[in-house]
């Protein structure tokens, strides 16, 4: 059989394409699906996902892989090419390898669950009632063991669900990380609390006009480099981006009229994830390289955008008087240097999405161990609002009141998503890893900053991130870019220096 790479690329086009129609349906059912349409959005999703379990198990394509070189037990690819083609390759080799393994009917099943389980974790979230969302979250649990069980893994289930996120990182890669600053980030968090500095951020809890809010997080966007021509911005229960096509990636925040932080820096998050989406060249636009190449490397983009530079004193210098022009009555008479330490105060919170950077960590470090045990099954779904507080006393030293600020916060494990919270930890780990390299690469960066280029930063993201798409791993894009694997030392040196002046250490 003498096939070509394009006959692949036709297929993996194929495949991209129905993602993109799923992620469609996703799209509208966060945003602005009448509720009662649930159902029929379930079957959808169901069955579009059943197709594309069928395209991706097709045995035409594994014919395919194996004439182009592709090893289906190891993933390497024998064969003269270029590293483009090598990883596509390898990439579509991967996916075959892993739905193989699936039953359609049980992709069908999840799928469906899926869906269904997310309407009903907002009905409980609502009312901040777990036991709404408790039966579902049982069959998504039991659906992600089967699925685990028949993918295999090395040394426990999780892996075989953190694969789907963070591609080739086994568990104990991520407990070995986690350990290793969970404790210097604990002894932090305690120098920050035994600071004699505290912070007024009062005023950012005044009274925020949405549409301004949203006027001004536009304009935000602009700045950042964000095209409105291939994207769109939208309101939805939980912040995200998905790219429903090539020149069409869409962000969603959420507002809160008493609230500043949350609808602004939501807009920013999402726009460096949105940024890395629309930032994938014509050498791999329309094939499944066209991609983020992991959620750790997703979630470097937002955090970086977001923190290191969206929550810097130089960023603020061009902002602040805009946002001022915006809401002159809730900013008045508050200086740079408050505003800026206000965004950054530390202080331990219950909600994961608005907590400041440092113990945002501690929420994840909470839901990676209470999933890892859910899977296992050494928690019960009925133990889980209690081993959720009580994590929170443990790690932050606060407990929740009810579930809606508690366990039910989150919308991932409605949604299947089972293995994606150690990601953003590794997001935070290498944007301050990546920035560090950024910083050194780019003299005079701050006071770009301070002029409010911030095209100089997407451009170097661009050149050292954006372009090579899923080419490399994660692991190896993190070594090419600042030469060495994940080193949390970054990101601890990052916050020394930063909170060093804010907290007066
Ligand atoms: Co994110």
């Amino acid at each position: 059989m003498n096939v070509s790479i394009g006959e692949l690329k036709q297929m993996g086009r194929e495949i991209h394409r129905l993602e993109q129609i799923s992620a469609l349906l996703g799209w509208d059912q966060e945003t602005y699906m009448p509720v009662k349409a649930i159902g029929d959005r379930a079957e959808q999703q169901s069955l579009i996902q059943g197709i594309i379990h069928s395209k991706i198990t097709d045995s035409g394509l594994g014919k395919v892989l194996n004439s182009l070189g592709a090893d289906l037990e190891s993933l390497d690819v024998k064969g003269d090419y270029s590293d483009t083609d090598r990883a596509l390759i390898r990439h579509i080799a991967r996916m075959y390898k892993k739905a193989v393994k699936l039953p359609k009917d049980l992709v069908e099943r999840t799928a469906r669950e899926e869906s269904i389980s997310q309407a009903r974790w907002i009905d409980a979230r609502r009312n901040s009632d777990f036991s709404i969302f408790a039966p579902h979250l049982k069959i998504i649990l039991d659906l992600k063991r089967e699925t685990a069980d028949l993918l295999g893994y090395d040394d426990e289930r999780y892996d075989a669900l953190l694969d789907d996120y963070e591609p080739w990182m086994k568990t104990r890669e991520i407990v070995e990380v986690f350990s290793k600053f969970q404790k210097e980030l604990k002894e932090f968090i305690e120098k920050i609390k035994s600071s004699n500095t505290s912070i007024d951020d009062s005023f950012l809890y005044r009274d925020y006009d949405i549409e301004k809010q949203e006027a001004f997080g536009k304009e935000i966007l602009n700045s950042m480099g964000y095209d409105f021509s291939r994207g769109r911005l939208d309101v939805s229960a939980h912040p995200f981006t998905t790219s429903l096509g090539y020149d069409d990636t869409r962000i969603t925040t959420r507002y809160k009229k008493n609230n500043f932080k949350t609808g602004i820096f939501g807009i920013i998050h999402e726009c460096g994830h949105g940024l890395y989406e629309l930032g994938f060249p014509d050498k791999i636009r329309g094939t499944l390289l066209a991609d983020g190449t992991s959620m750790g490397i997703h979630e470097s983009q937002s955090r970086m955008w977001e923190n290191i530079i969206g929550r810097s004193r130089s960023f603020w210098k061009t902002f602040f008087p805009k946002l001022k022009g915006y809401f002159p009555e809730a900013l008045k008479g508050v200086s740079l240097d408050e505003f800026h330490r206000a965004v950054n105060a530390v202080l331990p919170s219950l909600i994961r999405v608005e907590a400041d950077e440092v113990t945002y960590n501690m929420h994840i470090i909470i839901r990676f161990n209470l999933e890892r045990r859910l899977l296992n099954e050494k928690l019960t779904v009925d133990e889980l609002p209690e081993a959720w507080n009580h994590e929170y006393g443990t790690y932050l030293g606060i407990e929740p009141e009810n579930d809606s600020e508690g366990v039910l916060q989150d919308i991932h494990w409605s949604g299947g998503m089972i293995g994606y919270f150690p990601t953003y930890t590794l997001g935070n780990l290498y944007a301050a890893q990546f920035y560090n390299t950024l910083k050194k690469e780019i003299p005079g960066l701050e006071a770009e900053l301070e002029k409010g280029n911030l095209k100089i930063v997407l451009d170097w993201l661009r050149e050292k991130i954006h372009r090579h798409g899923s080419v490399y791993s994660a692991s190896d894009l993190c070594r090419m870019v600042t030469g060495e694997s994940v080193n949390p030392g970054y990101f601890m040196s990052y916050l020394d220096n930063k909170y060093r002046h804010i907290y007066d250490l």
